[in-house]
């Protein structure tokens, strides 16, 4: 939710040295165009140039920022902010937009998160005469800082005030916050601070960076460093000083991005989804690359949890939110399947208000792309605090719950730009697997031969899932004819449940049709009722070499919502010949495993949602009021 970046380079002919070739406001523009998947319901920029601070800003996607700075431009300058929003407090116009401008005008504020206590703080800033322009928590925030600056400069007992304002003024906040300030008379720095919210730096030769995450920076340098919670930063062009909210000195952990520019763009695709959707085969490869030996002993070295306490483990509660949800939900088939260990998985969000049963036996596996998902989070937190191990399956690198958490198992699907998730899916399920075979081993519920067939099985996984990209046209084709269905069901068993959410999820969210995923066998205890005349029902078949019964049951199914009028769209494994009878349309996908089947079954759902959303014109990247990174609870 919202990014933010902010910059400071070497002013031109300081210490004689050349400037750079690129200004404050190349840098941040740039930075936001990479973060704008963050959201997209305004943009805004400040400067500091000849003694004071220049902004703009605007509602709406970046573009229309960058045609208001085309018509008014912005002066050259060392030293800027930018910010795009997603909305919070106060709807998307351009008043809520950020920078908010405080101290006359002097100071200039972007932020990140929800401030709790605005209120609050709004009336006693009303109560001694300040006046506000917006509806946000933002605006409350600039005005807090730019008084505690004022205040400051005229006791003259600081030579740092904005750093020292920034302290005092988060010492007063309460909620989750990053926030980003400069100051038309401290015209060489930017203080940022962070609550439960991202922030990362990024260190460069005579300029120094901030960004919501590495991508707001990914064109100029790869060297990071990850703040801590509560740490304010103050960036020059030269040195970047940490400290806590109370100026105690802190550090900040550096570490290389293993991803550079080319990775974060779309490679001659129309959108970063179809290039992630493509990118599939890679991602689940790159997961599966160096954890295992060639007897097939797992080797997660990353796990730093001693393998005698997992040995103990006797729950296992998967928490996430959406997709990483459907990914958890597949894993808990498998991970109880080989371990034996009773799984649960739970929508981070409701699980701490529950009261749930944690204790120092209960195994935690969060499942999140972003790494900063604030449920998610909460919920990890929560959990440790009961005295349960956590472990993080993430995909982005420095991120705040695998920091938070007793070990990391990272996805290696490269940076996920679109809105909808999709290669971080497959990444996440093949993770998942991995970590449940890991435990199957330490505990010896399997023989080291059964493992190493298994993850013969899944290195076979990122070819077959190529083969079902190279053949799209039929699964493509069929999408463009449904671009004026009005609701479209998707039915599984098994894994196949989830897959079916999952399927649901893609459509909802990219071609804003109603769309639900059922387990197959729930139908008759009510969804049955939604079948009419027509209705499309995307049908998840399991293959027919595995439990027969399983596949069976859903050929029933499948026969009850045609007896009423479906339209079934099918998806079967290669040779599933019974079920062309009962099919409108079937899509074969290569023979595997049944556990294996959601990495290849997912995939033509994700080209069907996409292909769906882009014949409706939509702009599938982004979609209508989502984020990528969902940082408020
Ligand atoms: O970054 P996370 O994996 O924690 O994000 C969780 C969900 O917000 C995310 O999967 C969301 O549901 C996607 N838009 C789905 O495509």
């Amino acid at each position: 939710m919202c990014g933010i970046v902010g910059y400071v380079g070497r002013a031109r002919g300081v210490d004689g040295v050349a400037p750079k070739d690129h200004g404050a406001l190349d840098v941040v523009l740039e930075g936001l165009r990479r973060l704008e998947y963050r959201g997209y319901d305004s943009a805004g920029v400040a400067v500091v140039a000849d003694g004071r601070i220049e902004s703009r800003k605007k509602s709406g996607k970046l573009v229309n920022l960058l045609n208001l700075l085309a018509e008014d431009p912005l002066p050259a300058a060392t030293i800027g902010i930018g910010h795009t929003r997603w909305a919070t407090h106060g709807g998307p116009t351009d008043a809520n937009a950020h920078p908010h401008l405080a101290d006359g005008g002097s100071l200039a504020l972007i932020h990140n998160g929800i401030i709790e206590n605005f209120a609050e703080l709004k009336q006693e800033l009303l109560s001694r005469g300040h006046s506000f322009i917006s509806d946000t928590d933002t605006e409350v925030a600039a005005a807090l800082l730019g008084d505690t600056y004022a205040t400051l400069v005229a006791a003259g007992t600081t030579a740092k005030p904005l750093t020292e304002a920034m302290q005092l003024t988060c010492q007063r906040l309460e909620g989750a916050f990053t926030l980003l300030a400069v100051h038309a008379d401290q015209p060489d720095a930017v203080v940022a601070a962070r609550r439960n919210s991202p922030l990362v730096v990024g260190l460069g030769e005579g300029e120094n960076f901030l960004g919501s995450d590495v991508s707001g920076f990914i064109d100029y340098t790869r060297r990071a460093v990850e703040l801590g919670q509560d740490q304010i930063v103050t960036i020059t062009a030269e040195t970047v000083d940490i400290t806590d909210f109370y100026g105690a000195p802190a550090q900040g952990k550096e570490y290389h991005v293993d991803w550079d520019a080319a990775a974060a763009e779309k490679d001659g695709y129309p959108s970063f989804m179809e290039k992630e959707i493509h990118d599939q085969p890679d991602a689940v490869g790159a997961t599966l690359l160096g954890r295992s030996a060639p007897d097939g002993r797992l080797t997660l070295d990353e796990l730093r949890i001693d393998p005698k306490l997992l040995k103990t483990v006797n729950k296992i509660i998967v928490l996430a939110c959406g997709t990483s949800a459907y990914a958890g939900q597949v894993a808990k088939y498998a991970i109880e399947h080989w371990c034996r260990i009773p799984t649960e998985v739970e929508l981070s969000h409701e699980f701490r208000y529950r009261d749930p049963i944690v204790d120092e036996r209960t195994l935690i596996v969060s499942i999140s792309q972003s790494g900063e998902t604030m449920d998610t989070l909460m919920a990890v937190r929560y959990a440790r605090e009961q005295g349960a191990m956590t472990v993080a399956i993430c995909n982005t690198n420095g991120s705040t719950i695998p920091r938070e958490s007793d070990a990391v198992l990272y996805t290696h699907a490269g940076p996920e730009i679109a809105v909808a998730s999709t290669k971080a899916f497959l990444a996440q399920i093949t993770a998942a697997y991995l970590l449940g075979l890991y435990l199957a081993q330490l505990r010896g519920n399997k023989f080291q031969g059964e493992i190493k067939d298994i993850l013969a099985d899944l290195a076979k996984t990122p070819a077959k899932i190529q083969q079902i990209l190279d053949n799209s046209g039929q699964i493509k084709d069929l999408a463009r004819s449904m671009a004026n269905a009005k609701s479209v069901l998707f039915l599984g068993r098994h894994v196949g449940f989830p897959v079916a959410m999952e399927g649901a999820l893609k459509l909802k969210e990219l071609a804003y049709i109603h769309a639900e995923g059922f387990a197959a066998g729930e139908l008759k205890h009510g969804p049955i009722a939604l079948i009419e005349e027509g209705q499309p029902v995307v049908v998840v078949v399991p293959s027919p070499r595995g439990r027969d019964s399983l596949h069976a049951k859903i050929v029933s199914n499948i026969q009850e919502i045609r007896a009423r009028g479906a339209k079934t769209i099918v998806i079967a494994e290669e040779g599933d010949e019974a079920v062309k009878a009962y099919a409108e349309h079937v899509f074969y996908i290569p023979e595997t495993p049944t556990l294996l089947a959601p990495l290849l079954a997912t995939v033509p759902l994700q080209i069907f949602a996409c292909e769906l959303a882009t014949a409706k014109g939509y702009d599938v990247d982004q979609p209508r009021n989502l984020a990528k990174s969902v940082t408020v609870e």
